[in-house]
């Protein structure tokens, strides 16, 4: 590539080498460090992936167990944080992404006098959850992540926080923090099953900010508010909530192709599908109408004819996508079926996108990591095209 030329979002162009997952656009295959996502979604724990991210193989019994306990130590956040959460709950304008990202910053703060968890171990450290070895930082970010979220969720619904329990698995105890129950199976491999099927995705642009901030070697908590902002933005994280909008709207008039074709008339864009990098149905749609349906069944207060209606309305989206824009493959991408199984699993439809972090963290994290270990300063160039030459004209003069 010569050095002036220019490539508009650094498309196609490779930064970074990463041994966490591997995409393939045409192919429509997702690997995590190796496994393809079909394999180890709905199979693993969200802990034994993390795990994976982490150290680039499977824990045995007693690493997993051990890193489990790990994790649930790590769960409280500061009481700062909590106030701030609350302020952020009375304010409208703030969305749990934001809140995500202002409860991300603080969790540096110490936790010496942290909201503690029922039955929690003493920390590790006496230095707080958060506090400068980028290693066990990125662990604390990772399980303090649920915390934040339902913290956020249960003020804005006008109840007090409910606090980790370090006895349930990560996604069990975000369920729970949640809605104050205990979820069932079911419902704990459901978001299981998601949040291992989006934890990694090649160079994103959340996990790209990441990395750079980490190459700058500041801190984890600020690479990681860093992603936040980026994956709040409507091109990256923010599309399962319209869909389940869609979905909802669809169900009660039982008229998708009515629906749909309305929007397409409109030269509107109907969420869940198309992506920048595949070309045919994104492989996480795959894993995840899977899970779904798996779900659906199993779950006698699930409902089934939702899921029916869900797939029924995919089809005739695939169909019309065709006739309307033919030879652009648009596809369904990871955010239809993300809405379809977070409804089912009890996850508000306000917190789908926050949701989407609590994975993507474990993504996150992993690449900070893995650019620390052999880094170089992200710092590219841009092309000038201003003005040249100008003379300087005193204020008085302009
Ligand atoms: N519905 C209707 N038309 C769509 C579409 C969709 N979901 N996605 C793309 N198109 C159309 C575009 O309007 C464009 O048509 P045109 O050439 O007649 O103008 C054509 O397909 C190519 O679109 P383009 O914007 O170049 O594709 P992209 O690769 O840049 O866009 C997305 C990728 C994801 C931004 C886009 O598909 C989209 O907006 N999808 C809906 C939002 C969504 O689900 N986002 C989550 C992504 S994981």
């Amino acid at each position: 590539m010569g050095t002036d030329e220019l490539r508009a979002g650094l498309e196609n162009v490779v930064v970074a080498e990463t041994r966490l997952s591997s995409v393939d656009g045409e192919a429509g295959e997702l690997l995590v460090a190796g496994y393809p996502i079909e394999e180890l979604a709905p199979n693993a724990s969200f802990e034994e992936t993390l795990y994976l991210l982490r150290n680039g193989r499977l824990p045995t019994a007693d690493e997993l167990d051990d890193f489990r306990e790990k994790l649930a130590s790590r769960r409280s956040i500061p009481d700062a944080t909590i106030d701030l959460l609350r302020a952020a709950a009375e304010d409208d304008g703030q969305s749990a992404m934001d809140a995500l990202r202002m409860g991300a910053a603080t969790l540096s703060l110490g936790a010496a006098d942290g909201r503690g968890g029922e039955g929690e171990r003493e920390r590790e450290d006496e230095s707080g959850p958060v506090g400068g070895d980028p290693d066990r930082d990125s662990l604390s970010l990772v399980a303090a992540f649920p915390t934040v979220v339902a913290a956020y969720w249960r003020l804005r619904s006008g109840e007090e926080p409910v606090d980790p329990r370090p006895d349930l698995r990560h996604a069990a105890n975000y369920l729970r923090m949640l809605t104050g129950e205990l979820p069932t199976e079911a419902e704990t491999w459901g978001l299981e099953t998601y949040l291992n099927a989006v934890v990694d995705h090649g160079l994103n642009a959340s996990t790209f900010t990441a990395r750079t901030i980490a190459s700058t070697e500041s801190d984890l908590v600020s690479a990681i508010t860093g992603a936040v902002g980026a994956l709040k933005g409507p091109l990256h994280g923010g599309a399962p909530g319209p869909v389940l909008a869609m979905l909802l709207d669809v169900d009660e008039s039982g008229d998708a192709e009515g629906y749909l074709r309305e929007k397409l008339d409109a030269g509107e864009r109907i969420m869940g599908f198309g992506h920048r990098v595949y070309r045919v149905r994104d492989p996480r749609a795959a894993v995840l109408s899977d899970a779904a349906e798996r779900f659906y069944a199993a779950e006698s207060g699930g409902d089934e004819a939702f899921f029916e209606s869900a797939r029924t309305f995919e089809g005739t989206a695939v169909d019309l996508l065709a006739e309307y824009k033919p030879g652009r493959n648009l596809e369904t991408n990871v955010e239809f079926y993300t809405a379809v199984l977070l409804h089912g699993v009890g996850v508000p439809q306000e917190l789908f996108s926050a949701t989407f972090g609590v994975a993507r963290v474990g993504g996150w994290t992993a690449h900070c990591l893995e650019q620390l270990d052999d880094n170089r300063l992200i710092r590219p160039r841009s092309r000038y095209v201003g003005a040249r030459g100008r003379e300087w004209t005193p204020i008085e003069d302009r």
